[in-house]
């Protein structure tokens, strides 16, 4: 599937593909990432049928990059099914050889934007979601291209739980400051910060990913919002 199909606007920015894809990348996408992709076909994802075990939790990624903060979470909590959105090939592959020498089975990858997958989960599906330094498109000519928007903040209020925690992160000032806007002016979401601590450091069960610890070695702080899922009204 495409987001590139004439129907609908683009909406997928960034790489698809780095470097060639070593023996062991190509092995993950050809013959692993077949088992494990979330099928899109029918017009709803069925979350019951779609991890080998049973669980009733069900977590977002979305733009994991190389997958090193999913691959943690999925090895620290085996109960629960995680979906991880990427649509960059490497990234994918190198998650798939980690989770496997983990042994964790408990995850499931979407290789193309998020927003097609959004838009076929059930509502109130997810229990919670992750996106973590999510690309910033710093030129203001750019900022449509940013992935929170009202539209997205709109499709994540749709398939997030009551009470879900959603987690995004940002080393980008500029794009915090967007975040936060955009996040407090949904009726949907609760930010969860009472004192700067609570944005300024991150939990013991929010691992760094690869972007933080770039950012960080380039002396960027970067900031770990945590926004809870309002109760739908009855
Ligand atoms: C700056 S990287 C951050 C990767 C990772 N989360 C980290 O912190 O190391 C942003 C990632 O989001 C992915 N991405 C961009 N647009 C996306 C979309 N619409 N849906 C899913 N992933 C997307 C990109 O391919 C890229 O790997």
């Amino acid at each position: 599937m495409s987001d590139l199909r004439p129907d609908r606007p683009r909406i997928l920015y960034g790489r698809r593909r780095g470097k060639a894809l070593r023996k062991g990348q190509r092995h993950a996408i050809e013959d692993i990432f077949p088992a494990i992709r979330v099928p899109l076909e029918r017009d709803t994802v069925d979350l019951e049928k779609l991890f080998d075990h049973q669980t009733s939790k069900f977590w977002l990624e979305i733009g994991f990059g190389a997958g090193e903060h999913l691959a943690w979470q999925a090895d620290h909590n085996p109960d629960v099914g995680i979906i991880g959105c990427e649509p960059f090939l490497n990234g994918g592959a190198t998650l798939i050889g980690n989770l496997e020498k983990n042994g964790s089975s408990n995850v499931r990858l979407h290789n193309e934007a998020a927003e097609l997958l959004m838009e076929k989960l059930p509502e109130a599906s997810i229990h919670k979601g992750f996106l973590l330094f999510a690309d910033p498109w710093p030129k203001s000519s750019h900022h449509k291209r940013r992935f929170v928007s009202e539209k997205n903040i709109q499709a994540l209020a749709r398939i997030l739980s009551d009470g879900a925690e959603l987690r995004i992160g940002t080393d980008h000032t500029d794009y915090g400051a967007w975040i936060l806007w955009h996040m407090l002016r949904s009726d949907d979401f609760v930010w969860q910060a009472e004192k700067p601590r609570d944005w300024r450091v991150r939990s013991d069960d929010w691992p760094q990913t690869r972007y933080e610890a770039k950012a960080l070695r380039e002396g960027r702080q970067s900031v770990y919002y945590r926004f809870i899922r309002k109760n739908r009204k009855i």
